[in-house]
């Protein structure tokens, strides 16, 4: 009798466990893991959740991001946006997440990476995300996406990434009025630039250049050394055909030590945000920050021209210094149909001329509807199309994560001693490592 009913009891939890597994996952849906190129399977039923990973959490950024999940609600209603952002400039703090959820093996659906070797060299690399070329296929991106973009984004005949921005690196931000009260105009040059830092500074202008945590350090770096040696060698840095040890690169450290000079002390403990703010109070004169700047002062409310002016980096007028996001799909990704619904509206007119207006970028796509941008927008716009294009290291164009890191780890020590050959060594060592 008591083995019957232990009979029973068992059977019954085998009934339950079989049905369990037939419903799918835990929150009753079923997914599908369908990988290669292959279009989202019929077999899949209505998923209804979708989590998407990024680093746009505030200023400027997360309100650009509400725009775009705006328009997702509106063509998906059913589905719902789980957003996992994770605070921090430029991925910092994300990355660092994101790469311990992929090692764990709990990917989310879709995250944001940056188009080139960020992209390429980690996550194709180590065959985390799905090819979305029948994505392109369906939805006729090849004819609207730049051709610059695409071989970034690509690898053996795959396109892996759905591009949402252009954005661009090479800016200086200026507050209009601390100079006119100094008499100096929008430096063009980086002769200018210094004269110009120099005389705000023994005017009593402690930081004229403001700067904030590491990484816009870095990013500093990639605008001057860019002005410095000029498009050609930059490009030559990441190809190989100009070497790490040349004049032009101690010329470009040089220039790039002589900017830090006018830096503020405070820097390592300041957002990108709080380094703009320095600027809109008038406590610094410039900032060098790519156009996320605009974004947020923007969204603070400030106007173009009055609380701020803008201009490429002196000595990079004509060049372009750009970097793109993207949003990728997870191989494995837990609700897959359901990120293909949000790449497809990340890759649409309408998703992106609602969130490029508010993040301060342009769009990736040729087609954007001009009168919904502002007068910087409409600058960068145009820009795009008539400069010469380079690629950001700081976002993920240029080199590699391994390379990038070690470049970073060779600035972060020069801010602390500032020696130029000791920064040079390291910087040809890292090539010789990673590049
Ligand atoms: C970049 C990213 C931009 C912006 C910036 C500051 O890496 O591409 O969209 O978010 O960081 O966080």
């Amino acid at each position: 009798m008591k083995m019957k009913k232990t009979l029973r009891l068992f059977a019954m939890l085998l009934t339950l466990a079989l049905v369990a597994a037939a419903c799918g996952d835990d929150d009753g849906e079923t997914t599908t893991t369908t990988s290669g190129d292959a279009a989202p399977t019929t077999a899949a039923a209505m998923t209804d959740e979708v989590e998407v990973f990024s680093w746009w959490t505030g200023g400027g950024e997360a309100a650009g991001l509400d725009e775009m999940i705006k328009i997702f609600a509106s063509t998906d209603p059913d589905i719902e946006f789980i957003n996992s952002a994770v605070a921090g400039g430029a991925g910092t703090n994300a990355r660092a997440v994101l790469a311990s959820r992929l090692q764990a093996n709990d990917p989310p659906d879709s995250w944001q990476g940056h188009a080139g070797q960020e992209l390429i060299g980690t996550y194709v690399a180590a065959d985390q995300i799905e090819p979305l070329n029948f994505l392109y296929d369906q939805e006729g991106w090849l004819d609207v996406m730049p051709d610059t973009l695409i071989p970034l984004i690509s690898n053996d005949g795959n396109i892996y990434s759905v591009p949402v921005n252009i954005h661009r690196a090479n800016v200086l931000w200026a507050n209009p009025t601390v100079l006119s009260d100094a008499g100096i105009d929008m430096p063009t040059s980086l002769a200018d630039f210094f004269t110009a830092l120099e005389t705000l500074k023994t005017g009593g202008m402690d930081a004229p250049l403001a700067m904030g945590e590491q990484w816009t350090s870095l990013h500093l770096f990639e605008t001057i050394m860019l002005a410095s040696m000029g498009p050609s060698d930059w490009n030559g840095l990441w190809d190989g055909s100009v070497g790490w040890d040349s004049a032009a690169v101690t010329q470009g450290l040089e220039d790039f030590a002589t900017a830090l000079s006018y830096t503020n002390s405070d820097s390592s403990a300041l957002s990108w945000q709080d380094a703009g703010q320095l600027v809109l109070e008038g406590t610094s004169a410039f900032n060098v920050m790519g156009d996320w700047q605009e974004g947020f002062f923007r969204e603070l409310g400030m106007a173009p021209q009055t609380d701020y002016v803008w201009a490429a980096v002196p000595g990079t007028d004509g060049n372009f210094q750009f970097l793109s996001d993207s949003f990728v799909l997870a191989k494995n990704a837990p609700h897959r149909d359901a990120a293909i619904a949000w790449l497809t509206v990340a890759g649409s007119n309408q998703g992106q001329d609602a969130f490029n207006p508010v993040k301060g970028s342009i769009p990736a796509r040729n087609d954007a509807d001009r009168s919904l941008y502002g007068e910087y927008l409409l600058s960068a716009m145009d820009d795009w199309a008539s400069d010469t294009v380079v690629g950001s290291l700081t976002h993920g164009v240029v080199a590699n994560d391994s390379w990038k890191s070690e470049i970073d780890t060779a600035v972060g020590l020069f801010l602390v001693n500032g020696e130029v050959a000791t920064l040079q060594t390291a910087l040809v060592a890292a090539q010789a490592a990673s590049g």
